[in-house]
């Protein structure tokens, strides 16, 4: 079973600036929610029990957000209002599940799942990045039914345009077990459109092994000076560790961009 799940907030949001210049991104509201609550809801109704933010120093107002229960009981004892009784239930239940972690220097996404290695506990654990908001068809919870299967690695996979592939994971696909899963021969982050395997990018859910914290100890850093989970997933393929390709069903949302951002807003209005 997955129970825990990872998620990196250390990042420092510049594409979203000025937005992001006091404000974390995640905190940001997409059509009246803070993102990182449909990113939480995905994981919890995945059946994940416990959930480990891993933030810094700059980031402590995400935490704060969960843990401000003295405004809320404050606001409650003067006024009754359902509304915000529920919403602060709400954020109890959240409360409870999370846990946290510092990466206080941003090294990169390897750099920040190695800082959760203390914390978990089973053999396989979830990672979702914020960023990357997927609606309508919760691929957290497809992603652990093909993990039950296949006993896996399982990664999200998408086709992204070919003059783009730069901005993402990039997949070689080894074989189709069926429409929606493929066997991964490797997986090179960012590449340039002529060294580009396909069009198929790495989405930002991935179930990972215990065992990739062996690999990232001794991770050396790669594009743009950072320790990259790609890098390190690479190095597990070609040790033959099974990594599987998921190509999700639900609806693909960019909130790590200004333009994916207002636009996520306005789509997740028309659901
Ligand atoms: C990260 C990963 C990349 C993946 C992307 C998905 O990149 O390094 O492989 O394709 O997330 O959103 P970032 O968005 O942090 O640049």
């Amino acid at each position: 079973m997955i129970k825990q799940a990872i998620i990196p907030l250390a990042g420092l949001g510049t594409r979203l600036l000025p937005l992001t210049s006091v404000f974390p991104k995640e905190l940001l509201p997409i059509n009246g929610k803070p993102g990182i609550e449909y990113i939480l809801d995905e994981c919890i109704d995945a059946g994940v029990k416990e959930i480990i933010f891993i933030i810094s120093k700059k980031k402590e107002m995400i935490r704060k957000y969960f843990n401000n229960d003295n405004f809320y009981k404050s606001i409650i004892k003067k006024k009754k209002d359902p509304r915000i009784i529920k919403e602060y239930k709400k954020i109890l239940f959240y409360k409870k599940k999370i846990k946290y972690v510092y990466q206080n220097k941003p090294l990169g996404t390897g750099d920040a799942v190695l800082k959760t290695k203390k914390l978990i506990k089973n053999n396989y654990f979830l990672m979702l990045l914020p960023d990357d908001l997927i609606m309508k068809k919760n691929c957290s919870k497809d992603m652990v039914k093909i993990h039950k299967k296949y006993k896996a690695s399982v990664m999200a996979s998408m086709k992204v345009k070919k003059n783009n592939v730069d901005r993402w994971g990039i997949y070689s696909i080894n074989k189709n077990y069926d429409k929606s899963n493929f066997k991964i021969s490797d997986v090179i982050e960012k590449p340039n459109a002529e060294d580009a395997p396909s069009n198929n990018a790495v989405i930002g859910r991935y179930i990972l092994p215990k065992k990739i914290f062996n690999y990232l100890k001794n991770q050396k850093k790669g594009k743009g000076n950072e320790i990259h989970i790609t890098d390190a997933i690479r190095r597990m393929i070609l040790d033959k560790n099974l990594f599987i390709g998921h190509k999700f069903k639900g609806n693909y949302l960019d909130c790590g961009s200004m333009n994916g951002y207002i636009n996520s807003g306005i789509e997740i209005s028309k659901i």
